[in-house]
């Protein structure tokens, strides 16, 4: 018997990735060593920590925490600095697509920070995180703000020439996941991933009968198995919504072949794995193909296209 081959790559609107798996940004990939991890890895991508123009230390500790279904987090963005990540791009042998993450504090500092990124070629794209929850200096979050973010990425778009995505914070509504999507599909936007943990929860100890994390006064991020079905939900209203090439990155929830399955039946492109890589290290890309081939096999599929985006209804 001949056996099919499975072809588990993947397409990000042209950006062709070996692995359709790849790391979340904020997780193992804000050092020289995690980012070297990452290019010896199986990751069929890397994306780094979302950076500033100058070198944060963060939030105060502790600031991450995690139990059986979920994590909560306020880092507050601690990074090296954008220089930082420019000179690792520039000095490595980069083998895989680099995704450079950028979180700017203002909306100048994050253009500063795109035309910055527009002088390297070796940037695969740029992944502009309009969604992290957890800055103290911050009261809005671009990513909730409608009127906020179509102006701003028309100015990004008046100079930026690089592939460009957009790290989008979940929506619990179905009209603001149209409103947004029918402002991104006005721009020559790459990919938008979907999502960033859920903002402001709050996890307790309930032997201390006390918060986990410092900072906010313990309110923080919440990602982990706990958020998947709202990474899922908002992943397949952007996929009905979007321009069909604007990529989708799922991300929220994935600790199996199984989620990836369903990540990519709803839509998504690609995947990136947060919590879970956090939890296991980096042999989880190894594992999590390993158990997306498997599961293809078992339902005869021999690419992803074959059931990208399409999740049944009850009739
Ligand atoms: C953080 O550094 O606070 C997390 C970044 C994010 O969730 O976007």
């Amino acid at each position: 018997m001949i056996m099919k081959k499975i072809d588990i790559s993947a397409s990000i609107n042209g950006i062709k990735l070996p692995l359709c798996i790849m790391n979340a940004s904020g997780v193992l990939c804000s050092t020289d060593q995690d980012l070297s991890n990452l290019l010896n890895s199986s990751s069929g991508g890397i994306v780094t920590k979302s950076c500033t123009y100058k070198p944060r230390e963060g939030n105060i500790l502790p600031r991450y925490f995690e139990w059986n279904i979920g994590s909560i987090n306020s880092m507050g963005l601690p990074n090296l600095g954008i220089d930082f990540y420019i000179n690792f791009i520039e000095k490595k042998k980069i083998n895989k697509p680099i995704f450079l993450s950028i979180s700017g504090l203002s909306i100048e500092e994050n253009y500063s920070l795109v035309q910055k990124a527009n002088q390297y070629s070796k940037i695969t794209a740029i992944e502009l995180n309009l969604s992290c929850p957890n800055i103290l200096e911050k009261e809005k979050m671009l990513g909730y703000d409608f009127y906020g973010i179509s102006n701003f990425i028309e100015n990004i778009f008046k100079f930026n020439k690089k592939p460009l995505g957009i790290k989008l914070p979940p929506y619990f509504h179905e009209a603001h996941i149209k409103n947004i999507a029918l402002i991104l599909n006005q721009f020559p936007i790459f990919f938008v991933t979907c999502i960033n943990s859920l903002p402001n929860g709050l996890f307790i100890d309930i032997n201390k009968e006390s918060v986990v994390i410092r900072p906010k006064k313990g309110f923080g991020g919440i990602g982990g198995s706990i958020i998947k079905p709202f990474a899922l939900a908002n992943i397949h209203k952007f996929y009905t919504y979007l321009r069909k090439d604007i990529a989708i990155i799922g991300c929220g929830g994935i600790s199996s072949g199984k989620d990836i399955f369903e990540h990519i039946l709803c839509g998504a492109s690609a995947v990136q794995i947060g919590t879970q890589f956090m939890k296991e290290g980096i042999s989880v890309f190894e594992r999590l193909k390993k158990e997306l081939i498997f599961l293809l096999k078992k339902k005869n599929y021999s690419s992803l296209n074959s059931f990208k985006g399409k999740l049944k209804y009850l009739q």
